[in-house]
């Protein structure tokens, strides 16, 4: 017989991965202060821009000798103006656990055409950090957001490495530990684990890669909006926010009233707590049900933001039209929303635990997966 309904709701069904729940505070009468119709280039526009790029550096722990800039086309722009503008002048070693950082190597391997070793594990699984040859430049995603594998720590990449490691961090930054010193240049979008809004980049370079580009030019041509440096030269005003071209200023601002309530949850500390007592919440639920658990084998490497699960109940025969029915079902209770895995990712749900979500709606959300799994699998047995 079916279980019945849970009683209770979470006041916020949105668990998507990207774009992720708003900060709790969100009011659209925050962003009154906007210097909206006004030219970002003009004084107001660029101190928000500035003060954006200052309270990253804040909130993050940033080194003050590492450069940060806000950049077009979200974490992917971010990403592709770093490999286009820095690959080349080594051999590259390309890993990937996931499909974002499956992408990273197409594009290295096709596009750029750069003599690279790939290194890929299978979803669930991780790349050995430690084996690979750091004398390379090394490009790696550090929350596989799809696959919700995450790298523990940094303490495989070498401190006096000679290559330059590239790192896609947009579903960890802001939920867990970065080590900068092993991070030559980092980025992320704003849509993750703030809540901000999308298409705009965070580009960091640590000064090693500011050297690089300094020193190397790659051998094909760069469009406009990947352009960092201008005859040899860095491009300085990038990095103070004088963007190459004109961000939102509603963004910007949504994304300043973001990082005056991370500092409001104490900062970086408080966020990761957040982020880690609600992946607790969904791993206490997988350990309490034989049916359902983490597609991330190790449990070291189990993400704290993109939580990734599997069905392993033995009388699923469609896992894909299973998950896509559970996920469906919750969506229309108003329960949890855009939880179905990644479309290239393994069948299965992906609830966002990023600092954004309150770990009560998580804990009110849980026992409604544990009705619609029932549902369904009642559902799956009326129909045999
Ligand atoms: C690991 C990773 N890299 C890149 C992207 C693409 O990000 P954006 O849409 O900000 O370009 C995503 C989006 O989910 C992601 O999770």
């Amino acid at each position: 017989m079916a279980i019945a309904k849970p009683a209770a709701r979470p006041a916020n069904p949105r668990f998507s991965s990207g774009p992720c729940a708003k900060i709790p505070t969100f009011d659209v009468q925050n962003l009154a202060d906007a210097p909206l119709g006004r030219s970002h280039r003009a004084a107001v526009g660029k101190a928000r821009l500035k003060a954006a790029i200052d309270g990253t550096r804040e909130v993050l722990g940033i080194p003050d000798d590492y450069l940060i800039g806000i950049v077009p086309a979200s974490d992917t722009g971010a990403v592709e103006m770093a490999m286009w503008s820095l690959l080349g002048a080594r051999p590259a070693t390309m890993v990937a656990w996931e499909s974002f950082g499956a992408g990273w190597v197409t594009d290295v391997v096709k596009q750029l055409k750069i003599e690279a070793e790939v290194k890929t594990a299978e979803y669930g699984q991780i790349v050995d950090m430690a084996a690979l040859d750091y004398d390379t430049d090394v490009v790696f995603t550090w929350n596989g957001t799809t696959s919700g594998v995450r790298v523990p720590n940094g303490d495989a990449i070498p401190a006096d490495r000679a290559g330059l490691t590239i790192c896609d961090a947009t579903s960890a930054a802001f939920a867990q530990d970065l080590p900068w010193d092993k991070l030559d240049v980092t980025t992320f979008s704003w849509q993750k684990v703030l809540g901000g809004e999308a298409a705009h980049g965070m580009l960091i370079l640590s000064p090693r890669a500011v050297e690089r580009l300094e020193t190397y030019t790659p051998a094909w041509p760069l469009p406009k909006i990947f352009r960092l440096t201008k005859g040899g030269k860095l491009i300085e005003g990038i990095f103070r926010g004088e963007t190459i071209n004109t961000p939102s200023m509603l963004a910007v601002e949504d994304y300043l009233v973001a990082l005056d309530w991370a500092r409001s949850v104490g900062g970086l500390t408080g966020l990761i707590a957040r982020a880690d007592a609600n992946a607790q919440a969904v791993w206490a639920f997988c350990d309490a049900n034989d049916w359902i658990a983490n597609l991330a084998e190790d449990p070291v490497t189990r993400s704290n933001t993109s939580v990734c699960l599997k069905f392993t109940d033995a009388r699923i025969t469609d896992g894909a039209t299973f998950a896509k029915a559970v996920a469906k079902r919750l969506e229309a209770e108003g329960v949890a929303l855009d939880i179905g895995a990644y479309r290239d990712a393994p069948a299965g749900l992906r609830i966002w635990c990023g600092g954004t979500v309150e770990t009560a709606d998580i804990e009110a959300m849980l026992p409604w997966l544990d009705w619609a799994f029932h549902a369904e699998i009642e559902a799956l047995a009326q129909a045999a």
